[in-house]
């Protein structure tokens, strides 16, 4: 059998460990395995010489040394060209070319849309007899339906973690103010995690309305209790933010607000609100890619390596009779303390909305703030 494999969408840490966990897999049951380089892309464009050369077969060796490395060999890319049926179309014909009927995709919701999508121009076309797609949740915003985890978000949480430890250093030796935007989407994951990982004074997810004048005088406060630095963290996501001074909601997603980031536009409403001797002190970071880089986690070399050889398992003991629709792994509680991977219905887990992370971690770093009085009267339904 000829399987191939592609990594789509925003790369995520910990992708080259599940390639490998699926190469190296793969090839204990002599299956021929292709690397498909920038993911649809690379499946759809030939190059200029014309020939399939986006497509490379990996040996167990071609895999050697990638398991700690960020980012993906493979390379990856957003490609909305796919949203058309005829771009899909030349997908399926290429991986009819080289008789490949079994798909590993590595990505997110996006990825996933257009894996559904692929399965579905094929139903239409015939193209592939016992097409068979397995998806393979790779992110770090961990905003997949069904999964408790995806690959990269812990890596990226460690990585924010770390860049945060460091703004404090800075931040407390000049008893400064740092707006840290993180990303995420609008799931707020990131956010919140974030938020209690670095002892945020106050985390601003996308769905809040950023109210200017209760954040400045939480600043105040704070710094007048004795606190030495004050950290806020941004999603990337922020949407409204409500102006200090006239009270307006501002949409700052609008047009001619787009050449500002989330947290300069914070920055620009808190110092018309602060006195001098406040505003000099707001410095806005963009935390951005950086997230997304580095070496995985334990857990995430981990999640990818099972993530990877439940891949090669699933296509293993796939029955053509019964099963004909893509499949997506996930993360799940076995009900007792461990977890397990399971494999669910694509469309299933797409019919979901995006995750929209838990606003307990929102309210349990509010408990845990120094200083800083707790205004929710009822305790956490769960912790
Ligand atoms: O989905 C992963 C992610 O890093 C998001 O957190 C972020 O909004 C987006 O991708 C950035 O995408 P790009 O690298 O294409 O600008």
């Amino acid at each position: 059998m000829k399987i191939g494999i592609l990594t789509s969408g925003g790369d995520a840490p910990g992708m080259n460990a599940a390639i490998r966990a699926i190469v190296r897999s793969s090839n204990q049951l002599e299956w021929d395995t292709y690397g498909i380089f920038y993911g649809f892309h690379g499946l759809c464009e030939k190059d200029i010489t014309g020939s399939l050369n986006n497509f490379k077969e990996l040996h167990p060796r071609d895999v050697s040394q990638v398991l700690g490395r960020g980012g993906t060999f493979l390379k990856s890319a957003r490609y909305p060209k796919f949203q058309c049926e005829d771009t899909r179309k030349t997908a399926l014909q290429n991986l009819h070319a080289l008789e490949i009927k079994c798909l590993v995709i590595i990505g997110g919701d996006g990825s996933f849309r257009g894996a559904q999508a692929l399965y579905q121009t094929n139903l239409d076309y015939e193209i592939l007899n016992d097409f068979r797609i397995v998806c393979v949740p790779a992110t770090i915003d961990n905003d997949i339906p069904c999964t408790k985890y995806s690959i990269g978000a812990d890596t990226a949480l460690n990585t924010a973690m770390e860049c945060i430890d460091k703004i404090r250093d800075t931040a407390c030796s000049h008893k400064r103010v740092f707006l840290v935007q993180v990303m995420g989407r609008d799931c707020d994951y990131l956010p919140y995690m974030n938020g209690i990982t670095s002892g945020a004074h106050i985390v601003l997810g996308s769905h809040d309305t950023a109210d200017i004048r209760t954040i400045s005088q939480s600043i105040i406060e704070g710094l007048s209790v004795g606190k030495d630095f004050v950290v806020i963290i941004i999603a990337e996501g922020l949407q409204k933010i409500k102006s200090g001074n006239s009270g307006e909601i501002l949409n700052i997603r609008d047009e001619k607000y787009s050449q500002f980031t989330a947290s300069e536009m914070v920055r620009r409403e808190l110092i018309s609100t602060l006195s001098e001797e406040f505003k000099d002190r707001i410095r806005p970071i963009v935390l951005g890619h950086i997230q997304r880089g580095g070496n995985p986690s334990v857990f995430d070399r981990v999640l990818a390596t099972r993530f990877g050889v439940a891949a090669i398992k699933t296509l293993d003991l796939w029955d053509d009779q019964i099963n004909k629709q893509p499949v997506m792994l996930a993360l799940q509680n076995d009900g007792e303390t461990n977890d397990k991977i399971v494999s669910l219905l694509l469309q299933q887990v797409l019919d979901k909305p995006t995750l929209t992370a838990n606003r307990k971690y929102q309210f349990l770093n509010q408990l845990v703030i120094r200083g800083v009085q707790y205004t929710h009267a009822k305790w956490p339904e769960e912790l």
